[in-house]
């Protein structure tokens, strides 16, 4: 008999293993189980150990490995496709008619009585709920009655995840689907569907229309608080830095506010658009942190100003993602005159890996970002060999010092320059 495995084998064998060991991990420290059910945990932050993380993210990874492999190529892209955008669709329905917020938390609901609340007709809110049943946002325990989910839990109650869909549905896909007219129009990536999709930029867009903008805002606000601050001072040593942190782009200083606790050694300048300025002294403020931490109005295609000129650290943490490379070199010229010679310059952003560096369903969620990127702002997630380019440009002496990115971080690499003649 062949020693040799399949991959259906292969897959199969990892998945028991990671399970076998995920499972004890959380049996033998008493966590709770990851479940579909109303109550289970919504993120899995509190799976701390690397073993049983690796676990975990081997599980997702063979499991998204094996159920593709088993759909056969002809059928995977019908079900993929056609389940991503009739989720979507069913989504936007539900929310239209804000049917996740009238499903009760205690007990299960009839299609009648919710159809009577939310005045959605019964056909298609039945027909809705069930396509969103499939993939486990709501459930049908009792055939006539909707009960909730986790996921569809957390629809209903948190904001941002709301939000996140609501864009989803009325803004990212009517923009990827000009994507081969963008591209046709500029095969270099210089126009973004959602100019065509929208007629205007992203960022007017939202200023032209106030009640999108706010839900943007909700997006962008979970975004922070999922993946920023922590894990960026976790990451890097930034105990060797003394002085003055320049943050350019640096929001309302959610970020410095968190390096600040613990790092008294730094004082911070956090530099973002002069609309900020209030939200981010109050922010500051109500953190205590206003011995430690400044704002001022700066927009970055201008010079550094004074007070941020040769500081011991410039930061630009998820800014440059945001532009073109021309505007990136724009952006980081300024920075860059105003450094010292011995003054370092950090990048945060999700650092696209090397083929092969990471696991396909990590490097899936960055790639997501990428054409995200391009899709509203003709904009890029960046690898450390981009970073490393677009820099020779800005200025030969800069010289990428320190990286610590994937696999120990996805979301918030840190990618440290330096002058090195
Ligand atoms: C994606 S956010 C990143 C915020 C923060 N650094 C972080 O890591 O969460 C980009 C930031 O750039 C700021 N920004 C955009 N255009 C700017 C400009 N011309 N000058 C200064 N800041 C700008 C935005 O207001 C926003 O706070």
């Amino acid at each position: 008999m062949s020693t040799h495995l399949s991959q259906l084998a292969q897959l199969a064998a990892e998945i028991s293993k990671s399970a076998k060991q995920l499972d004890e991990y959380l049996t033998t420290n008493n966590l709770p189980q990851p479940s579909f059910e109303i109550d289970a945990p919504v993120n899995y932050d509190y799976i701390v150990d690397p073993e049983a993380r690796q676990a975990q993210l081997s599980l997702a990874n063979a499991g998204r490995k094996l159920f593709l492999l088993m759909q056969s190529p002809t059928e995977s892209f019908k079900f993929n496709v056609m389940t991503t955008i009739h989720t979507m669709g069913a989504l936007q329905a539900l929310g239209q008619f804000n049917v996740t917020e009238k499903v009760p938390f205690d007990k299960a609901i009839s299609y009648d009585e919710l159809a009577s609340k939310t005045g959605l007709g019964l056909d298609m809110l039945t027909r809705c709920v069930r396509m969103a049943s499939t993939s486990c946002i709501f459930q049908e325990k009792t055939p006539g009655y909707v009960s909730h989910t986790a996921m569809s839990k957390l629809l209903a109650t948190e904001e941002s995840t709301q939000a996140f869909i609501t864009i989803a549905a009325t803004e990212a896909l009517p923009s990827i689907a000009k994507i081969a007219e963008a591209l046709k129009s500029s095969p270099e990536g210089q126009v973004a569907p959602f100019d065509l999709a929208f007629g205007m930029p992203f960022f007017e867009h939202k200023k032209k229309n106030p009640a999108k903008s706010a839900v943007f805002a909700k997006v962008m606000a979970g975004t922070k608080k999922q993946n920023r601050g922590q894990e960026v001072v976790d990451v890097f040593d930034w105990d060797r830095f003394t002085g003055l942190l320049v943050d350019v782009g640096g929001s309302v200083g959610h970020l410095d506010a968190a390096l600040a606790k613990q790092n008294p050694q730094l004082n911070f300048l956090t530099e973002d658009l002069p609309q900020l300025k209030e939200q981010a002294e109050s922010y500051i403020q109500a953190d205590g942190l206003s011995s430690q931490i400044s704002f001022i109005a700066h927009d970055f295609f201008t010079p550094q100003p004074e007070q941020a000129k040769g500081a011991n650290v410039y930061l630009l943490s998820h800014v440059i993602h945001d532009w073109p490379d021309q505007k990136c070199e724009e952006i980081l010229r300024h920075v860059v005159k105003s450094m010292a010679p011995d003054s370092s310059l950090i990048l945060v952003e999700a650092l696209l890996p090397e083929p092969g560096q990471l696991d396909d369903y990590s490097e899936a969620i960055i790639r997501a970002h990428d054409m995200g990127m391009f899709n509203y702002l003709k904009a890029k997630q960046r690898s450390a060999k981009d970073l490393e380019k677009l820099m020779k440009l800005v200025d030969e002496r800069l010289k990428i010092v320190k990286i610590v990115g994937p696999p120990t971080t996805r979301m918030n690499s840190v990618v440290e320059f330096a002058f090195r003649s």
